[in-house]
């Protein structure tokens, strides 16, 4: 039976770019996904940036943004690591999207319609400089503990004491100094502790859908106290203006706190997916069928395990089926810092032109079913990649196919040989086991089987010495048929790895000329088949490769504030920046637009032999006449662009504030001299 399936990651803070941990995450959950495909089962896997509470609007406002100006720039960034990394999600979003509004909103009436929503008064530190409630991050003083100094509000670094922000002594806010006073305010709470939500919660967090380590931890927050009260406390989902948030029906000034509004994201997420795909949302969601999975990382269960799945369940909507869990990525032992992550960065790690699916196999070799840290040890990373990944599973076609090419013409044999047969059904056999592991995260286990498979296939290499067969006259059908058992092999073991090497293995599927390889396959033999011409198919590491991911690099921060209002984009390979095409022109003639006051049509020679044809919306700082005679900068590869008034072939480079309107200028860019048409500019 096909089944329906709806996966989420957890949705990452728009405060900074991703780090390795969120990317380990995607892979598990992608290679859950493709391999869920491969099933045939119908997947829709989304995420969406996490943008609203107080840390990102006090960042925003430190880069002299918006909050949705920076939110903006962080999600702009997403891309290069998504594509790089080959995590295939249907859908990218935000929560600050206006579905994410609607849907928060609703779900707060129904809970409120449902009186599971309070009204109580909270005292709270209040900055009188900055105007607003401080979050606990953003109160300093000395621990009431050890004394130590400059401490957070909520816990000492020092001496590892927890305590609330009213209890530090000399207590200053970490945005302007002052002395915080405390003030009340009212704040609505989710009336956790209502007998509905807890005998609701027992049964959900203990019906065996969770990781038994997680429904243990999560039993535990259910102690009853001697009076037999639920130890389950009612919940703040309220904070007071200034908030970058979702405000709150009837109560202007009040914000949902971005806890409340963060999961409806994956909801938002998917809404946002179904409607440009035309599909109904709550048709799919009211399916008793659809099965609803989230993975997500050791620090985030309460909120998933407790508060989101009370909050559908009495806002009416359909509940969590499974939340899976996994433990952090320490870096040889050392534990990462969710701010800063650790040693190695995404980004950088593509840039030096390591292969994605090197880290994608390494990491599912060491994950599993539990909530246990994965470590990433850099030799550990070279030897599995190069003495399994390459060594073992590669070496398999590239023995082969040399000899089928030039000796068969790329024809398979169609008869195996007994020895041969006896292999390729040994192999197809593992098909459910593998198919198991992978279904119970256990990728390490999966690919611990794939690798012992290929083991097999190797004694049989060696054991049938094809390189002797070759040399030997009368022996063309016995080499003809352990080169194609190699082939048939190697066609199946790709088929186990794909939900792990998804390019690598459409490469394969390129090189073998097969339609792209679903699990069924396993069972089917390719028979009477031509294949294609080996290409080199996968690298092995270079160590010294991984010893320059860990060099000093610039770090990967948020968006720092720069004159002219606008944040950095986010980050780009330095393969991204060639990609674009930028050559000196000289203007040779410029002339307004008629019907447009902001355009000027430039005749641009680039050195081609020819003159382009350049709309520029530089009019208002520009005289035509001026421009004649001077270079400039143009991007030469821009695909052309039809507008009104004709098209456009390409741009010409000018800097200007990002508010054209309160600042206005509008510089052009001019080489310096010496510089001709035609030259690049890297
Ligand atoms: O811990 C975090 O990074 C949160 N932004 C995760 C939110 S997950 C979901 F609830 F949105
Ligand atoms: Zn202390």
């Amino acid at each position: 039976m096909t089944r329906k399936l709806f996966v989420t990651t957890a949705l990452p803070y728009a405060n900074a770019a991703f780090h390795i941990g969120h990317i380990m995450e995607y892979i598990q959950a992608d290679t859950w996904v493709r391999f869920q495909r491969m099933q045939g089962h119908e997947v829709h896997f989304v995420c969406a940036d996490d943008a609203h509470g107080a840390p990102i609007m006090i960042a925003a406002e430190k880069a002299g943004l918006t909050p949705q100006q920076f939110v903006a720039g962080i999600a702009a960034g997403r891309k290069p690591y998504l594509d790089g990394f080959h995590i295939g999600f249907d859908n990218w979003h935000s929560t600050d999207a206006p579905e994410n509004h609607e849907l928060a909103r609703s779900i707060y009436l129904a809970l409120r319609a449902n009186e599971l929503i309070d009204v109580k008064t909270v005292e709270q530190f209040y900055d009188p400089q900055k105007g607003m409630f401080l979050p606990d991050r953003f109160i300093k003083g000395e621990c009431p503990n050890c004394g130590a100094r400059d401490q957070y509000g909520d816990n000492c670094e020092n001496c590892g004491a927890v305590y609330a922000p009213t209890e530090l002594r000399n207590p200053y806010s970490a945005l302007s100094g002052a002395r915080p006073e405390l003030r009340s305010s009212e704040h609505f709470f989710f009336r956790l502790s209502d007998p509905r939500c807890v005998e609701f919660l027992e049964h959900w967090t203990q019906d065996g859908r969770l990781q038994s380590e997680v429904a243990n931890k999560v039993k535990e927050w259910f102690k009853r106290d001697v009076d037999g009260r639920s130890g389950l406390g009612d919940w703040d989902i309220s904070r007071e203006a200034p908030y970058f948030g979702i405000e709150i029906p009837d109560a202007p000034g009040k914000y949902f706190y971005v806890w409340l509004d963060a999961p409806v994201g994956y909801l938002a997420s998917l809404k946002n997916l179904f409607d440009r795909l035309g599909i109904d949302f709550d048709a799919y969601l009211a399916d008793p069928a659809l099965e609803q999975i989230h993975f997500i990382g050791k620090d985030i269960v309460t909120f998933h395990t407790l508060f989101w799945p009370a909050m559908l369940k009495f806002s009416g909507r359909k509940v969590p089926d499974r939340v899976y869990v996994h433990g952090f990525l320490t870096v040889s032992g050392e534990k990462m810092s969710k701010s800063r992550g650790t040693g190695i960065s995404p980004l950088r790690y593509l840039e030096l032109g390591l292969d994605a699916e090197w880290l994608r196999y390494y990491i599912a070799a060491k994950l599993n079913d539990r909530v246990e840290d994965l470590d990433f040890n850099p030799e550990d990373f070279c030897a599995r990649v190069n003495a399994d990944l390459v060594g073992k599973y590669i070496n398999i076609a590239s023995r082969a196919a040399g000899f089928l090419a030039k000796r068969f013409d790329g024809q398979l044999a169609a008869d195996l040989g007994v020895e041969g047969r006896v292999l390729i059904d040994g192999l197809r056999a593992q098909a459910d086991a593998v198919r198991a592991l992978y279904e119970g995260r256990e990728y390490g286990k999966a690919l611990r089987e794939v690798m012992l498979l290929a083991d097999r296939v190797n004694e049989f290499v060696d054991r049938h010495k094809p390189w002797e067969l070759a040399k030997r006259p009368g022996m063309d059908a016995a080499l003809h048929d352990v080169c194609s058992v190699c082939i048939e092999a190697f066609r199946i073991l790709t088929l186990y790895l794909k939900p792990v090497l998804p390019a690598l293995a459409s490469r394969v599927e390129a090189f073998l000329q097969i339609a792209p390889l679903q699990w069924a396959d396993a069972a089917r033999a390719m028979g009477h088949h031509r294949i294609g011409l080996y290409q080199h198919l996968m690298q092995r590491v270079d160590p010294k490769q991984v010893d320059a991911l860990f060099e000093p690099a610039v770090a990967e921060t948020a968006a720092p504030a720069l004159p002219g209002g606008e944040a950095i984009a986010g980050e780009i390979g330095i393969a991204d920046f060639a990609k674009v095409d930028l050559r000196i022109a000289r203007i040779v003639a410029a002339a307004h637009v008629e019907g447009s006051t902001k355009l000027l049509r430039l005749s641009l020679d680039a050195g081609e032999g020819r003159l382009r044809n350049v709309f520029s919306g530089i009019a208002s700082a520009h005289k035509p006449e001026a421009l004649v005679g001077r270079l400039t900068v143009l991007v030469a590869n821009l695909a052309p662009r039809k507008m009104k008034f004709g098209v456009s072939e390409g741009m010409v480079l000018a800097a200007s504030h990002a508010d054209e309107k309160a600042q206005p200028g509008i510089f052009l860019l001019e080489p310096g001299a010496g510089a001709e048409p035609g030259l690049r500019v890297r």
